[in-house]
């Protein structure tokens, strides 16, 4: 029988007693459904999926999202963030796909510099290292809820203009193709989600770069200030990979990253199917 048990009283929840290998019943698929909308991240311990039973279980929820132009992958389904190099040895450090792994260190919800960002996010451990690389996910309805008053009636009109090329190119400025700048222009979000029926919730993270209507300086602050105050360590759940995990989280209502590993030494590798707004 399918089980939902939180893990804290903010964000997370474990879910056991189902196979995905089976496929999904339409009452466990809407049982998960509203798991997801009141835990943001769902945990599914021992579900060794491979690529296509991830797609299908992934489409209950939606249309998936292709990967972007320019991206490893480019029009497919699956996202593979790994340190593993196509020769199947570890890349090296100064490898795209390992400076894109160090850009998801950042705090940020996927894709939110696309026009339709992405909803939900499900991401399996294919190989793990022996220690960090966990993803940690911050609850951005908790943030929100915990501020003052005034503060949320300030925030509730803003817009946030969210720069692909500008974040990525923090990370490294040779991580962006001027193909990649042309096919991802910023784009406004609100600061402010209000679509879940469990409360609204702050949505920014590392793509967020300014204000509409403010100066850069104004910008950052407020930017910056908010994103600490959502990661302090009571708004987090840190999640440890064990083989066969499977996570899906709420890109409306959590923030999240990876945590550091020994990239050089050890080997991992995650996939991901996402689905759009
Ligand atoms: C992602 C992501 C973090 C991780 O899959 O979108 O940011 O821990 N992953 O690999
Ligand atoms: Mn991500």
């Amino acid at each position: 029988m399918l089980t939902i048990e939180p893990k804290g009283p903010l964000l997370g929840a474990t879910v056991t007693g189902i196979d995905l290998r089976a496929g999904l019943t339409p009452a466990e698929a809407e049982a998960l459904r509203a798991a997801i909308a009141r835990h943001s991240v769902l945990h599914l311990p021992n579900q060794a999926v491979d690529d296509a039973a991830q797609v299908t279980f992934s489409e209950f929820f939606g249309t998936l999202e292709s990967t972007r132009a320019g991206a490893d992958g480019e029009g497919s389904k699956l996202i593979v963030l790994t340190n593993i190099g196509p020769d199947g040895t570890l890349a090296a450090p100064t490898a795209r796909q390992v400076l894109n792994n160090r850009a998801n260190q950042s705090w940020h919800h996927d894709s939110s510099f696309k026009p339709v960002p992405a909803r939900l996010s499900i991401l399996s451990a294919r190989e793990i290292p022996s220690a960090g690389g966990n993803t940690e996910f911050a609850s951005m309805r908790a943030a929100f809820a915990a501020l003052a008053p005034a503060e949320q009636a300030r925030l509730h009109p803003l817009q946030a203009l969210h720069d692909f090329t500008w974040s990525r190119r923090r990370v490294d400025p040779a991580l962006v193709t001027e193909a990649e700048a042309a096919a991802n222009p910023p784009v406004p979000q609100p600061v402010v989600r209000s679509e879940n029926p469990n409360g609204p919730a702050l949505y920014l993270g590392a793509h967020a770069r300014a204000i509409e209507g403010w100066d850069e300086a104004e910008s950052r602050a407020l930017i910056e200030r908010l994103v600490a105050f959502a990661t302090q360590p009571h708004f987090v759940y840190s999640h440890r990979w064990a083989p066969g995990d499977m996570l899906v989280w709420d890109n409306r209502a959590v923030m999240h990253r990876a945590t550091p590993f020994a990239a050089s030494g050890e080997r991992r590798r995650m996939v991901r199917t996402t689905v759009a707004g």
